[in-house]
């Protein structure tokens, strides 16, 4: 028996139609994107779209095919579905002069049970040109986000998050969250029309820097929740992924923010990595201005990290290239140590707790979090239902203990917003990636 590949059914049956429809038009058969069956692209490409080689876009009829079945994905950016990734059979109609052309195009799924997408072009030898510029669109339009209410992420496993950190569980001098708050609410509402009025892309550059676990990632995520509610666009960059830190990440984050065409919060956790290695250049460029993205809605950069050295010298030094710099200090004072013991006791918080408070001084709040948690675990494993004080002092000592026998208690680099809520740790909860 002969195995025929789903692309040679495709083929066969776009060359056939080819011919009884355009009887003697010299033809290439090409790999296509899947792009160009996705509702998106057919929504958000207007008709008289002009094209490379002198054509326009007139509008794309979809055909029967017996070897497709037509069927869509759904995406639901906020309130009602919308059609989004799809396989079926089109023509794609252009005009050029007084002449209309079409290109043949059929995609379906490349096995019953793999979710990858084949596409094949049947195009007019003399149209190539118009045919690679819409499919260059199409890519562009699919991948633009839509306003939706999570986050977009370039790397790492998952494709979106919805971010559960509420800006009053980061616990932090309030002028320092306001400060940040701020910066952000003032460069979109007043900061965005000064730099177009100076000719300059609106993009503005913070850096979030301290000691691991005082709060960053999580300040992050807390930034994302109030940018969402704005309804701007939430991008993070980030580098838990198989090829970590590379700047075609931050390249990609660049394109989307660029045609976010709505405001958009820039999240690149950890910049540092990006700046070690050979590609700083390019990252340096893009905060100097020269690669950086123009969105005439605004761009905002949130950079974090825990090695300010390494900030030090390849940009501070320099004005311009960030505009501002938040150090998130680790626990000053007995009204935040308290504050923050109490946020992690719970319910379970008592008045004498109190008493540990000023060892937690000059602690971080990833410190404070892992006593609290183990003083209550303590607790449970006695059969206790409440947490002593003593128990909360000797949770202190194991965990300062063990930080001093050097095994660090925060992973040196947890790069992205975490995802275990379960164990205390705030960030994001993965969701469903629908577009
Ligand atoms: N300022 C803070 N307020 C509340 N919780 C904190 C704070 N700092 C740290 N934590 C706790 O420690 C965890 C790790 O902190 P994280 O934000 O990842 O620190 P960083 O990014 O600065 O290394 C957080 O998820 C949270 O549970
Ligand atoms: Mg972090």
């Amino acid at each position: 028996m002969k195995w025929t590949m789903r692309y040679e059914t495709l083929t066969r049956w776009a060359k056939e139609e080819w011919e009884k429809r355009n009887p003697d038009t010299p033809y290439q058969v090409l790999w296509a994107s899947d792009s160009c069956g996705n509702q998106l692209a057919h929504r958000r490409i207007r008709p008289g779209r002009s094209m490379k080689g002198n054509a326009r876009y007139i509008t794309q009829v979809a055909l029967e095919c017996p070897e497709i079945v037509q069927i869509s994905e759904y995406v639901i950016p906020r309130t009602k579905p919308m059609l989004g990734e799809s396989v079926g059979a089109y023509s794609f109609r252009f005009q050029k002069g007084s002449q209309e052309f079409e290109v043949l195009y059929a995609a379906t799924y490349y096995r019953d049970d793999d979710p990858n997408i084949i596409a094949i072009a049947i195009v007019p030898e003399v149209h190539l040109e118009t045919w690679v510029s819409f499919e260059q669109l199409c890519n562009e339009v699919v991948r633009r986000p839509s306003r939706r209410q999570d986050v977009y992420i370039i790397g790492g496993t998952n494709t979106h998050f919805k971010p559960n950190v509420d800006w009053d569980d980061v616990v932090l001098h309030e002028e320092l969250k306001e400060d940040l708050r701020l910066d952000m609410e003032s460069f979109f509402k007043n900061g965005v029309p000064i730099y177009k009025e100076l000719n300059l892309a609106p993009f503005r550059k913070l850096l979030l820097v301290g000691p691991p676990g005082t709060g960053k990632t999580m300040l992050c995520a807390a930034m994302a929740n109030l940018a969402l509610k704005k309804r701007r666009v939430v991008v993070y960059v980030s580098g838990a992924d198989e090829d970590g830190a590379s700047f075609h990440k931050i390249h990609h984050a660049l394109n989307v923010v660029a045609n976010a065409g709505y405001p958009v919060l820039l999240i690149v956790e950890e910049i540092d990595v990006y700046l070690r290695k050979e590609d700083k250049a390019r990252i340096l460029n893009v905060l100097d201005g020269l690669e950086s993205p123009n969105n005439p809605k605004g761009a905002l950069l949130l950079a974090t990290t825990n090695y300010p050295e390494v900030i030090d010298e390849r940009i501070s030094k320099r004005p311009g290239r960030l505009d501002r710099i938040f150090v998130i200090p680790p626990i000053e004072d007995r009204e935040l140590a308290e504050a923050m013991l109490q946020r992690y006791m719970g319910p379970q918080w008592q008045k004498d707790h109190a008493e540990v408070v000023p060892r937690l001084i000059d602690q971080t709040g990833a410190f404070v979090r892992e006593v609290a948690l183990h003083a209550r675990m303590l607790a449970a494993h006695n059969q206790k239902t409440i947490v002593t004080r003593e128990m909360l002092d000797q949770s202190v000592d194991a965990l300062s203990n063990q930080l001093a026998a050097g095994d660090d208690l925060m992973p040196r680099r947890k790069v992205g917003f975490s995802t275990k809520r379960k164990n205390g740790y705030a960030g994001l909860v993965p969701v469903e990636d629908t577009n």
